[in-house]
């Protein structure tokens, strides 16, 4: 199995060009399934999550044309083949779920497999198929499989979530494009990924209204074309490169990385003792030689502070003169970092939702273990500023979701080696 070895090389310094984002990129790819015409995406990530992504719509009907490497992808789903999406596509990547609404609303059924838990939480999809129900259609579980059907097509409905679910807020829209008359949905997600799913669908017919608000309105087409639509950066890389600048005390631009999508993190940062410049491309990270202070930071539905960058975060606050309160509240189990971290000397304490972290002055390299995505690049972060060698097993995590990881940090300076078969 794949491992990463790290030493500590000093700042980074440099440009980092920031991907399309991964978690838009796999409901870009959904709605996919809703186009007569085919569906162009450019800046497409390429990672393991998203190629799965277009394994599951090939197996569905949809031509893909995505060449290895390429950033753009053609997907023309004029002929559905399949409408089953079975154990093994959904259970290795949760995203997968989401061709349930695009089969329903174009096709009017779909079996597909329950995506089940998670590392980092339970993670069920009752608001998602309670969204569906809403607007008409049939649903039974049975035997580990969501069979959906609206034969006589999706009817619009006033959908008020319980609590802020991304995946939810998406799917639903994902439906209700095609359904007949209007959808509301209320205590709808405000991430940015949601502006860009809706960005692409009116550009392909839609009539989506609302979104980046908690309330959306959304009137049913018949039909939906295709478009051409770049996907939008990944804030969530952004903001790790980001972190990562601050923790090696370095200069980098990130280029591409948008300041509107990243306030909560910027705020940090700043509080942290870290200069965020704005600049007409991106973001500027510095930290010339000023030191770290601890900053409290709680996890929140955007545009509050990103549960996907809370362990990078932690990473940061490890070697942060003060101690950093660290609330998690949309996973229930998202520290599974925090030992990790503690193996490299830093000083975390997990009561329930919380991580109290001292901030030490030095940590020291060790060999450590990948979770989850984002637990693994927070290990990383602190890698580059420990003393001496760490390696990073389990690596394969780092790959769904980060493009080029080693060869972005490399390029601004870090001494990062890939171990392994596929070295
Ligand atoms: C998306 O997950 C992202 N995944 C996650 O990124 C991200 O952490 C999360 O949103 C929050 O921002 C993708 O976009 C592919 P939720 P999602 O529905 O949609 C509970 C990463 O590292 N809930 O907003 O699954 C749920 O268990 C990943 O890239 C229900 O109870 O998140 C959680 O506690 C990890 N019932 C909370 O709501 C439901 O039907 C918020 O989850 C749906 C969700």
């Amino acid at each position: 199995m794949d491992k990463l070895s790290i030493l500590p090389n000093g700042p980074l310094e440099g440009r980092i060009p920031i991907s399309g984002a991964k978690n838009s990129a796999l409901k870009l790819m959904a709605a996919s399934l809703l186009c007569e015409q085919p569906l162009v995406l450019t800046s497409m990530p390429n990672l393991a999550d998203t190629r799965f992504m277009a394994k599951l719509l090939q197996n569905l009907g949809v031509v893909v044309e995505w060449p290895t490497g390429e950033a753009l992808c053609r997907m023309d789903a004029a002929n559905i083949t399949s409408t089953i999406a079975p154990y093994d596509l959904v259970r290795k990547m949760r995203a997968t779920f989401n061709v349930l609404g695009p089969l329903l609303a174009r096709v009017g059924h779909a079996t597909v497999s329950l995506p089940g838990g998670c590392a980092i939480g339970a993670r069920p999809v009752d608001l998602h198929l309670k969204a569906f129900e809403a607007m008409g259609a049939d649903i039974v579980i049975e035997e580990g499989y969501v069979k959906a059907a609206a034969l006589r097509g999706l009817k619009g409905a006033h959908i008020n979530f319980p609590f802020v679910s991304v995946g939810a807020t998406e799917h639903a829209m994902l439906a209700a494009v095609l359904a007949d008359g209007e959808t509301t949905l209320e205590n709808a997600a405000c991430e940015p990924e949601i502006g860009d799913l809706a960005i692409c669908l009116n550009s392909c017919g839609a009539k989506i209204t609302g979104y980046g608000t908690p309330t959306i309105h959304i009137q049913g087409v018949a039909r939906l074309s295709g478009t051409r639509h770049d996907v939008i950066a990944d804030r969530i890389e952004a903001g790790t490169f980001a972190i990562a600048a601050a923790a090696t005390g370095g200069n980098v631009f990130l280029d591409g990385a948008r300041a509107e999508d990243l306030g909560a993190l910027i705020d940090a940062l700043r509080k942290a003792g870290v200069t965020v410049e704005v600049e007409p491309k991106g973001l500027r990270i510095k930290r010339n030689g000023g030191g770290l202070v601890a900053v409290d930071i709680d996890t929140r539905p955007h545009p509050g502070f990103p549960t996907d960058l809370q362990a990078q975060f932690m990473a940061l606050m490890t070697i942060a003169e003060g101690t950093s309160t660290i609330r998690e509240n949309i996973f229930e189990n998202r520290f599974m970092h925090a030992p990790e971290l503690s193996r490299l000397g830093a000083n975390i304490i997990v009561r329930g939702n919380e991580a109290i972290v001292k901030g030490v002055p030095k940590l020291k390299g060790a060999p450590v273990m990948a979770t989850d995505l984002r637990a693994s690049v927070s290990l990383v972060i602190a890698a580059l500023v420990a003393e001496g060698e760490t390696t990073v097993n389990r690596i394969y995590h780092l790959d769904r979701g980060f493009e080029r990881l080693e060869e972005k940090l490399g390029r601004c300076g870090a001494k990062i080696t890939r171990q392994g078969d596929s070295a």
